[in-house]
């Protein structure tokens, strides 16, 4: 139906996301065509070659579904429509036919746990009173207390307070994120059948993949169990945004019968479709329950995301994803930040630190086998904005626990002198949320060409990871090298091809010698004798054919 099913992407090869490098596009904070201070789906087209020249394969896009945007666009009003926000239907066909015929391939966002409250099967359920049909889609249940004035059970909203909210006949709704989010009713046919639906509708737009939101959360535990403790009651919180632990409404056993039904429609596409869970779940081993042929091909390893700065942090978390992915014969799914986290080169530190830090962490995930995921901006460096003012930020968390995601969503820097920095077209100066003035020198612009640029440094290494013989199939798994401590060095290997990675988080100089010749570095390397010396918390490749 659409041109983007009779131009393809360049590789056909059904595989390519067991090695693909994935850029998140954060769509309201990437590019705005029309002016309006908010990213939008022409802004992507826009900007799709820069995606080309730096060197991905694919594209994760945000929601940009119809949706009053109370949690940034996971609150979904319609599943098969856009937001006039972000553009109309056409423009969605428009940007993913150019997609394709870059070479780029798209996977859209998809949002089951929970719909918008302006959703016309919640509405339906307000109106139509307790114990209708249209109730039956989601989670409704009567109160606890001598007229049901407590709520049913102690279930904690990730975004702080009760995960209930009463409305006015009485009757309570579960909402694991706002309550703006009521959840779906996921034992229900025609819930399954629905989303079903809206696979095959985006299938049949050209998607190449989806990214599902809350992955673990569909079912809840028979009875709606207690926890036991809440903020509440103990002052302990249940859960964190994609933290772990067990809980009677994440990762029950029945949540994987969803997936197997999945997957037989993605199967029925041609081309390599696929899916990735955003899953938290208590184990890398139950994580791994979500992926494998007869379910979901990816779920994001955030054990890697949380690794602290710490050669014996790192190696624990890659062997053990490694180890849990190759037991279902899965690539593993690295990614160092995300609309949703601190960005990481503010986590290891921030400033000259945290970024010499990133560089380094970034060249350590491009070199190991399986799919890396790259958040918008991480190829500039940016750092967490973090001194957003308290009225500007849009998060619903932030209301509730005083945490914000807002600071790594602030619209990318594309080039000029002043905020927000070719954000908009010629002329505009609307962003939704405002850059910082030290953004100037981060912008696309002012990286391009400059040869020791993170953007640059991003390009060389997604490049080599392209054509180098031990890097490109993805597949295999690492050599671990003897090293001093704090260094971490593994080689991965075709044939006569070696290619050696050395990360040096040891605190003082490291001296490299026997790797053969460097080829990506994060830090500039000094010869010393017939080796080099690699500085303190830098990483670089070296290769030996
Ligand atoms: C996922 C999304 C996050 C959203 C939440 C609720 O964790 O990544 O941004 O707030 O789900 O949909
Ligand atoms: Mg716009």
């Amino acid at each position: 139906m659409t041109a983007s099913t009779t131009t393809p992407p360049r590789t056909t090869d059904d595989d390519w996301w067991r090695s693909a490098v994935v850029y998140q596009v954060y769509v309201r904070s990437f590019a705005d065509s029309d002016g309006d201070g908010v990213g939008d789906l022409q802004g992507i087209r826009e900007r799709l070659p820069y995606l080309r020249d730096l060197g991905v394969d694919a594209l994760w896009l945000t929601p940009f579904y119809t949706s009053p945007m109370i949690d940034g666009g996971y609150d979904v009003a319609d599943y098969r429509d856009v937001d006039p926000m972000f553009g109309t239907l056409t423009d969605f066909d428009e940007m993913i036919t150019d997609a394709h015929a870059l070479g780029l391939r798209i996977i859209v966002d998809l949002v089951p746990n929970h719909t918008s409250s302006a959703h016309r099967w919640f509405t339906a359920a307000l109106a139509a009173g307790p114990d209708s049909p249209e109730r039956a889609r989601y989670l409704f249940a009567e109160g606890r207390g001598e007229h049901g004035e407590l709520p049913p059970n102690d279930w904690e909203s990730i975004f702080g307070g009760p995960a209930w909210t009463r409305v006015a006949d009485g009757q309570w709704y579960l909402h694991l994120f706002d309550p703006a989010q009521p959840d779906l009713n996921w034992r229900h046919p025609e819930v399954r059948a629905e989303f079903s639906d809206v696979l095959r509708f985006w299938l049949d737009r050209g998607v190449d993949g989806f990214r599902v939101d809350v992955a673990h959360g569909m079912i809840k535990a028979e009875g709606l169990p207690d926890v036991g403790f809440s903020t509440m009651t103990t002052g302990q919180r249940q859960v964190e945004l994609l933290g772990k632990g067990r809980l009677p409404y994440f990762d029950q056993d029945e949540v994987h019968e969803i997936y197997r039904a999945w997957r037989p429609i993605l199967d029925s596409y041609p081309g390599g479709r696929m899916a990735v869970a955003e899953a938290w779940a208590e184990t890398p081993q139950r994580l791994a329950r979500y992926i494998g042929p007869d379910e979901l091909h990816q779920a994001f390893s955030f054990d890697f995301l949380d690794a602290t700065w710490s050669a014996d942090s790192f190696r624990k978390v890659i062997d053990t994803a490694l180890a849990e992915s190759a037991v279902v014969g899965a690539p593993t799914t690295w990614v160092l930040s995300n609309h949703d986290k601190q960005r990481h080169v503010t986590r290891y530190g921030d400033g000259a630190e945290g970024l010499r830090r990133a560089r380094a962490a970034s060249l350590l995930m491009l070199a190991l086998p399986g799919c890396a995921y790259l958040y918008q901006g991480e190829e500039l460096g940016l750092p967490e904005v973090l001194d957003l003012p308290d009225e500007l930020r849009q998060d619903p968390a932030f209301l509730r626990t005083g945490e914000s995601r807002d600071g790594c969503r602030v619209p990318i820097p594309w080039s000029g002198e002043l905020a927000p920095y070719g954000f908009g077209p010629a002329g505009s100066d609307l962003s939704w949320l405002p850059a910082p003035a030290t953004w100037r020198g981060l912008s696309v612009a002012a990286q391009t060409g400059v040869a020791d640029s993170t953007l640059e440094l991003y390009r060389a290494a997604l490049r080599i990871r392209h054509e180098h013989p031990a890097l490109a199939s993805g597949a295999g798994g690492v050599t671990w090298l003897e090293t001093e401590p704090g260094v971490l060095a593994f080689t991965r290997a075709a044939g006569a091809a070696v290619l050696t990675c050395v990360v040096n988080l040891s605190g003082a100089p490291v001296l490299i010698d026997g790797y053969g010749a460097p080829i990506a570095a994060s830090e500039a390397l000094t010869g010393q004798g017939s080796g080099h010396l690699l500085p303190v918390d830098a990483a670089a490749w070296f290769e030996r054919r």
